[in-house]
């Protein structure tokens, strides 16, 4: 039976502030979260959005060794950035928070008390690994060994990136501290765990004979986890960065991240609202978590469990989660830096927040993976939004401007078509409602974008442009028509383009109207006068794509030259035999092609000792003019050789990068010519 709600609280996945935000974030879970509240409000119901940043956990730790700064301030620098690029997408949570709040220690630290306090948790105590030197426990992501599946040196206690497996550390080959490289050892540590063996009945009840409507990927995900049999979790873990585990005794421990994070909601909600008990406790709130896929187990399983043993918690009515967006044929990663990061994007393509916001709708990984393309990008916006939405909005505003200098007409009789075409348009409703409701993003952006399909078509069909010239009269009733089916294409695409439905009420010269309005033909009286008509979408060109396809070529080049290994170090040389090579610092003071060959430059050098000639196979590389002035390293006393005729003598020392390109290699100031190295 549907239930009757009298309220909504939707949460969005608290993105972990060790990074900022990508495309395949937003398509997974932000544009479909802002997509339903957007709804929601506009049909004007009681709901509230709530996100905030997740700031503790292990990966934020390690980001902050590696640069050498704190975990504050790594998760100061990423909540900003995503904050402001959320801000700029228009995802509009009615409260972006962060886990590092007083607040939310607060509230999570009285969580876990209370499950302390009234006996839901065991300890227990295990051996776990141990760096000596460090003086620290180690979370799995800190010891790395040979993957015992593929052979990979560089495989984590958890994972290896190479092969894909997942991994415990005690099956890692010679592991290894990442902290101090010390060889790590077993010691006994105690931790509290949650018995989710105990709440495995319920949760049986709940999800595998309650919510058969839930997403096929979902509902399978949590029958699988159940057949297997659930085990204690530990909610605490030996680190020096997150949440205090509440406790007498337990210095240098914290609740584990997974345990924090999701309390983050609740601390965020009452930041927002002293309210907050109704959102949480009543059971007419539903109680809606969007999130990754990656994220099921903790939001199906764990956090329910969490809420169940506090005891006065609802618990999600759904649970919708999306498949993984892929960049361009390879997996999003943000460690290989294959994204296309909000922030990014927002500076880069200014004015396109809606474009994005559609193409990672239309494609979005609702049932199965998909690709996120440039051309698909590309193709979208002027095949879809330019030539179907844009153009029908255009038309509409621009032949209302020529003909009544902006006022709007009155409709005479309506013929049998415009009969038709409106009867048409009724039918959307119903169907952008049901799968809006349903959490079928995709079918619901077509359902809106049909309402631009009919009108292109109308006005296609009915040529004002040309009846014009014959029966003046019918096209004041064609243009009505028009002018009152883009009012409703405002209504219905706010939604998913925000910012196109607020232009498109600008450019009407109206006041916003509610979802109820949707469907009305007399949204727009005659008489009334419209505003100035603009450009809803613009064509993308093939060069401002080709840049971003270049920028990630130069990433994945980038990626490729960092996996390529040193050679391996050549044979000893003594210290007699290194200084036999007198290398002079010198100065390039001309430069030439050698003509009929491809390779080679003709310099002139001043070394110093004296001005000579030196043939380099570095044309390709460097152009003659770029060289002129630049100070290098030259070995002086090699034997000279002739080359095409010249004689060349010395050489320039260069650095040669994995992918074979040359660099100069200089003195880090300039030094006067003929000093000597080494
Ligand atoms: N930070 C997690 C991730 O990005 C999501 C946390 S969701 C919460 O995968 F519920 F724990 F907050
Ligand atoms: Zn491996």
């Amino acid at each position: 039976m549907a239930k009757n709600f009298k309220r909504y609280l939707v949460t969005s996945a608290l993105p972990y502030a060790n990074g900022p935000v990508h495309i395949g974030h937003l398509a997974g879970v932000y544009v479909p979260s802002d997509i339903y509240t957007r709804y929601l409000r506009l049909r004007g119901c009681d709901v509230l959005s709530i996100c905030g940043s997740d700031e503790h956990g292990v990966p934020i730790t390690i980001k902050a060794k590696r640069e050498g700064i704190t975990p504050q301030q790594v998760v100061d620098r990423y909540h900003a950035i995503i904050k402001k690029s959320f801000e700029g997408l228009g995802i509009a949570f009615d409260i972006y928070s962060r886990t590092s709040s007083d607040e939310h220690t607060r509230t999570a630290s009285a969580f876990f008390r209370k499950l302390y306090d009234d006996g839901k948790f065991v300890e227990q105590t295990s051996e776990q690994y141990y760096d000596e030197e460090a003086k620290m426990f180690l979370a799995d992501r800190y010891i790395m060994g040979t993957c015992p599946k593929c052979g990979n040196e560089r495989a984590y206690g958890d994972q290896c990136e190479a092969c894909g497996s997942t991994l415990s550390p005690d099956e890692l080959i010679e592991p290894h501290s990442t902290l101090s490289g010390s060889v790590p050892v077993k010691k006994q540590t105690t931790h509290w765990y949650l018995p989710l063996n105990d709440y495995e009945q319920m949760l049986r009840e709940w999800i595998l004979e309650g919510h058969k409507e839930w997403k096929s990927n979902v509902y399978g995900q949590c029958k699988s986890w159940l057949d297997g049999g659930l085990q204690p979790r530990a909610v605490s873990r030996d680190l020096d960065w997150g949440i205090p585990v509440p406790v007498e005794g337990a210095e240098g421990k914290v609740l584990y991240v997974w345990f924090d994070a999701p309390i983050g909601y609740i601390s965020a909600t009452k930041e927002l609202t002293p309210d907050w008990e109704k959102y949480w406790k009543d059971e007419e709130t539903k109680l809606v978590h969007f999130i990754g896929k990656d994220n099921i187990v903790f939001h199906c399983i764990v956090f329910p469990s969490m809420l169940r043993a506090h005891g006065d918690y609802i618990l999600p009515e759904n649970v919708p989660s999306n498949e993984f967006l892929n960049l361009e044929g390879d997996k999003i990663s943000t460690s290989r830096n294959w994204a296309v990061w909000l922030h990014e994007y927002l500076e880069e393509m200014p004015g396109k927040e809606d474009v994005l916001r559609y193409v990672l709708c239309a494609n979005a990984p609702e049932t199965k993976d998909n690709d996120f393309t440039w051309k698909d990008y590309q193709a979208r916006n002027n095949n879809e939004l330019v030539a179907v939405l844009g153009n029908f909005v255009n038309r509409a505003l621009v032949l209302t401007k020529k003909y009544y200098d902006g006022v709007v007409p009155a409709a005479g009789e309506l013929t049998e078509y415009d009969r038709a075409t409106i009867e048409e348009l009724s039918q959307i409703k119903q169907s952008l409602e049901s799968n809006i409701e349903n959490y079928r993003f995709r079918e619901a952006l077509k359902d809106a974008m049909n309402y631009a399909r009919i009108g292109n078509k109308y006005l296609a069909d009915s040529e004002p442009w040309k009846v014009i010239k014959t029966d003046a009269e019918r096209v004041k009733t064609i243009l009505n028509v028009a002018l009152q089916i883009t009012a409703n294409i405002a209504i219905a695409i706010e939604p998913f383009m925000p910012f196109s439905a607020a232009k498109i009420l600008r450019m009407l010269a109206v006041e916003h109207f509610g979802w109820e309005r949707l469907g009305d033909m007399s949204l727009i009286e005659a008489g009334h006068t419209i505003g100035e008509p603009e450009l809803l979408f613009e064509k993308i060109e093939d060069e401002v794509i080709q840049r971003q396809i270049d920028k990630l070529a130069a990433i994945k080049e980038a990626n490729l030259a960092a996996e390529v290994k040193a050679e391996p170090q050549k044979d000893e040389c003594t210290f007699d035999d290194f200084q036999k090579m007198d290398i002079r610092v010198s100065t390039i003071v001309a430069a030439e092609k050698v003509a009929k060959t491809k390779k080679l430059l003709k310099l002139t050098i001043d070394t110093g000792i004296d001005t000579r000639t030196i043939v380099s196979g570095i044309a390709e590389h460097f152009t003659p003019e770029e060289l002129v002035g630049k100070q290098v390293l030259v070995l002086v006393n090699l034997a000279p050789r002739e080359l095409k005729g010249i004689l060349s003598q010395g050489m320039i020392l260069m650095a040669e990068d994995a992918t074979g390109k040359l660099r100069l290699v200089q003195p880090s100031e300039p030094v006067k010519a003929g000093s000597m190295v080494g």
